[in-house]
């Protein structure tokens, strides 16, 4: 089982396609948090490509400058994972026990799970209270061990300890719970808008109705500049933040991104304001008023998937612990 050793404090790293970011929060009385270190490093578009690591070693000493450059003493590392190798995937089951649940889910995911399901560790996260129905239903969460493993052992190789992997949707849904009031059934989107991936998780108050990843980002409006005015991917992103570069001023580049931002305004309509499938919608009823589970000290929890250093023997096959269940 994964448990923090001395704190639960722990330094969030978001490994991007073109930055690291770290932060270190402190946890207040009261539940609130204060901002202890904040970090950003740029990482050359080389060194993760689609959601791959590419160049684990430049990875790794990015990683490495922002410990020095921060002096992060925390050894404790939490980080998160999207895109392709992530399979997120509500399901309905017949009601049963929390125990009956545990040991069916390797089972049960098998039938959901486009990968060998000994490829892939899972964690999963009951969203109606057992008793409370015939079924329930269960958010279930699958993410390719080797993607894990290529994420965790960067991390590793700073010294850190990998202690959790999340997953971007949920995570940013995290955070967007601890810092807003979540309204009853309030519907909004949360957008994160990266370099290639966007992840998209449209809520109800504080369920998740529907998530998406979708690729595209920042990325694409640097090749939109880079393309148009004959320029390098680097003089292209610095004219894009504004910078000015040879000849070109900022004001040159923006009908270029205009234009760009209107198709990726189609793209994020038609991937999510489009009416949804028959699938999606009876999906969408079964998800009315399904909450996401607390755990005791009532902090909302997300599917997250625990790499675990040790893992339970389940059956002859590596099965993930869920941290804090609840
Ligand atoms: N000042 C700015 N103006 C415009 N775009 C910016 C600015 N600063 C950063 N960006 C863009 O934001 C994107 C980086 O965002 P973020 O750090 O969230 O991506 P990432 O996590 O590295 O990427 P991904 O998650 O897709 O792998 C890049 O495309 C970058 O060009
Ligand atoms: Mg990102």
């Amino acid at each position: 089982m994964v448990f923090f050793s001395k704190s639960k404090n722990v330094v969030g790293l978001d490994i991007g396609s073109s930055a690291v970011k770290l932060v270190e929060l402190k946890e207040k009385k009261g539940g609130a948090f204060s901002l202890v270190k904040l970090g950003l490093e740029r990482l050359s578009p080389e060194a993760i490509v689609d959601g791959s690591i590419m160049d684990s070693s430049m990875v790794v000493e990015t990683i490495s400058k922002l410990n020095s450059e921060k002096a992060i003493k925390n050894s404790n590392y939490a980080t998160s994972l999207s895109g392709h190798s992530v399979i997120i995937k509500k399901i309905t089951l017949p009601a049963m026990s929390p125990e009956e649940l545990s040991e069916s889910i390797q089972w049960e995911a098998e039938q959901y799970i486009p990968f060998d399901i000994n490829d892939v560790n899972l964690d999963y996260v009951p969203l109606t209270q057992p008793g409370s129905g015939d079924n329930i239903d269960v958010i279930l969460v699958a993410v390719k061990k080797e993607k894990i493993n290529d994420y965790t052992s960067v991390i590793s190789q700073t010294g850190k300890v990998p202690v959790l992997v999340d997953v971007d949707a949920f995570a940013v849904q995290n955070a967007y719970e601890t810092n807003y009031d979540v309204e009853d059934g309030k519907v909004l989107a949360l957008v994160n808008i990266g370099a290639s991936v966007t992840n998209v998780n449209v809520l109800s108050g504080g369920s998740s109705l529907f998530w998406r990843d979708i690729t595209f980002g920042g990325n694409q409006y640097t090749d939109a500049i880079q393309r148009e005015l004959s320029l390098s991917f680097d003089q292209a992103e610095e004219l894009k933040r504004g910078h000015s570069v040879a000849d070109y001023t900022i004001q040159q580049v923006i009908p270029i991104l205009r234009r760009r931002a209107s198709q990726d305004a189609r793209l994020l309509h038609r991937d999510v304001g489009r009416r949804p499938r028959r699938r999606d919608r009876s999906r969408r009823r079964r998800l009315r008023g399904a909450q996401p589970r607390r755990h005791p000290a009532g902090q909302v929890r997300h599917p997250r998937v625990d790499h675990g250093p040790v893992p339970e023997d389940h059956g002859g096959r590596e099965r993930v612990q869920s941290r804090g269940a609840g």
